[in-house]
C-alpha cells in the first residue's frame, strides 16, 4: 500500500478481503444468506464502515464515502454472482442425476371452473345489466314479514302451505323464494327502477328428482308508471330472446300467487323441437318456464309506494330449472350434491 493512502484504507481493504473470502466459501444458499447479513445487514461489517463517514474530518468524507460505497457494491455483486452459481450448480447436479428423467411429463395442476349454476347466473346477469337492471343480493335469512306478510300472504293464508318453510328459533326463516327481496328493493330504490335478485332459496320438503330443499331462483322486478300486462309480455319476450339467443314464443296462462294481480304462468315454445311436439314438451310444443304478474297493490303499499302512482311487474325464474333444461340434467339433486364427478362434466365448452 502506498504511503499516501489514508489511514482508513486499511480497514476498507481488510473488510473487502474478509467479505469476499466469506462469499466464496459459502457453497449453499443458507450460508450465503448468513454472509450477506454479516456484511450488508443492519449490524453488518460493511454497513458499520459506511456509517463511519460521519466521524471523519470534512476533507476526508468524499474520498471515504466513495471507497466505502464501492466496497458495498463489490460485495453485493459478489454475493449475486455466487448465488447464481449456487443455483446453476444445483440444477446441473439434478440433471446429472441418473434417476432424474427430464422427459417425464410434469404434474398438471387441476384447473378449476365455475359451477354450471354460476355460469348461467353470470350470463343472465350480463343480459339484464345490459338492459339497465341492477343486480341485487339480499339475505337468505329473512323476516316473516319480508318473505310472506309484505307479499300479501298473512299467517292464515293457505298460500303459506305452498311453500313449506325452515323456521329458525329466532322467528326468522330461510327465504322460501327470492320474492322476499321485493319490498326491500322498493325501500332501497326510488322508482322507477328495475332490478334482478338471484340467489338460493329453501323449502322444507322431501326431495326427489325435481325437488330439492335448496335451489336457485332469479327474481325480476320493474317498477314504473302505467305498467301493464302488455309491458310484462313484451319485456318477457325480449328477455327470453336475449337469454336463449333466438326468437322465443311466449304464452301466458293464469297462475295464482298472492303478490301479483293478475298472475301468470309463462310458457315458452319448446327449445328442443321448436314447437312441433317432442318428449321434452310432452308433445304440446310448450314448456312451463316462469311465473310472473303485475305487482299486487298491497305489495306496493308494503314497499312504501302509492299504487295509484306506481305499478310494476315481477317474475320468479327457476334458475336451477333453467340449468337443468339447458344441460339436460335429469335430477335437481345433482346440482348441489357436491359430487365432483358431476361438476367436472362442465369444463369450458361443455
Ligand atoms: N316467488 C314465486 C315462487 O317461488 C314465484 C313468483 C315470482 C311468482 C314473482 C310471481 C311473481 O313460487
Amino acid at each position: 500500500m502506498s504511503s499516501e493512502s489514508p489511514a482508513w484504507q486499511v480497514d476498507i481493504d481488510a473488510a473487502a478481503t474478509a467479505a469476499l473470502a466469506a462469499v466464496t466459501e459459502a457453497t449453499d444458499l443458507a450460508a450465503l444468506r448468513e454472509v450477506e447479513v454479516a456484511a450488508l445487514g443492519r449490524k453488518g461489517s460493511v454497513t458499520a464502515l459506511m456509517k463511519r463517514v460521519g466521524t471523519l474530518a470534512k476533507t476526508e468524507r468524499r474520498a471515504y464515502g466513495a471507497a466505502a460505497g464501492s466496497l458495498r457494491q463489490q460485495v453485493t455483486a459478489a454475493i449475486e454472482t455466487q448465488r447464481d452459481q449456487i443455483r446453476a450448480a444445483a440444477i446441473a447436479a439434478e440433471l446429472d442425476d441418473d434417476t432424474f428423467d427430464e422427459t417425464l411429463p410434469g404434474l398438471n395442476p387441476a384447473r378449476g371452473h365455475v359451477h354450471p349454476l354460476s355460469r348461467v347466473r353470470l350470463e343472465l346477469e350480463e343480459v339484464f345489466t345490459s338492459m339497465g337492471f341492477s343486480v341485487l343480493d339480499y339475505p337468505e335469512v329473512e323476516s316473516e314479514f319480508d318473505n310472506f306478510e309484505a307479499l300479501n300472504i298473512p299467517g292464515w293464508h293457505p298460500a303459506r302451505d305452498m311453500q313449506d318453510t325452515f323456521w329458525l328459533k329466532s322467528g326468522h326463516l330461510l327465504r322460501t323464494h327470492t320474492s322476499a327481496g321485493q319490498v326491500r328493493a322498493m325501500h332501497q330504490f326510488k322508482p322507477p327502477f328495475r332490478a334482478i335478485f338471484p340467489g338460493k332459496v329453501y323449502r322444507y320438503e322431501s326431495t326427489d328428482a325435481s325437488h330439492d330443499h335448496t335451489f336457485h331462483q332469479l327474481e325480476g322486478l320493474m317498477i314504473g308508471r302505467h305498467v301493464s300486462v302488455g309491458h310484462l309480455l313484451d319485456s318477457m319476450r325480449t328477455l327470453l330472446s336475449a337469454i336463449f339467443k333466438r326468437d322465443v314464443q311466449v304464452r301466458l296462462r293464469p297462475g295464482y300467487f298472492p303478490f301479483v294481480e293478475p298472475g301468470f304462468e309463462l310458457d315458452i315454445s319448446c327449445q328442443v323441437c321448436g314447437g312441433d311436439g317432442c318428449s321434452v314438451c310432452k308433445q304440446s310444443g310448450w314448456v312451463e318456464l316462469l311465473p310472473c304478474g303485475l305487482v299486487h297493490p298491497n305489495v306496493l303499499r308494503a314497499g312504501g309506494l302509492d299504487p295509484d302512482e306506481w305499478q310494476g311487474w315481477a317474475f320468479g325464474l327457476g334458475l336451477s330449472r333453467l340449468v337443468m333444461m339447458r344441460y339436460g340434467v335429469s335430477d335437481i339433486r345433482l346440482l348441489l350434491g357436491g359430487d365432483a364427478r358431476f361438476v367436472e362434466g362442465f369444463h369450458a365448452g361443455a
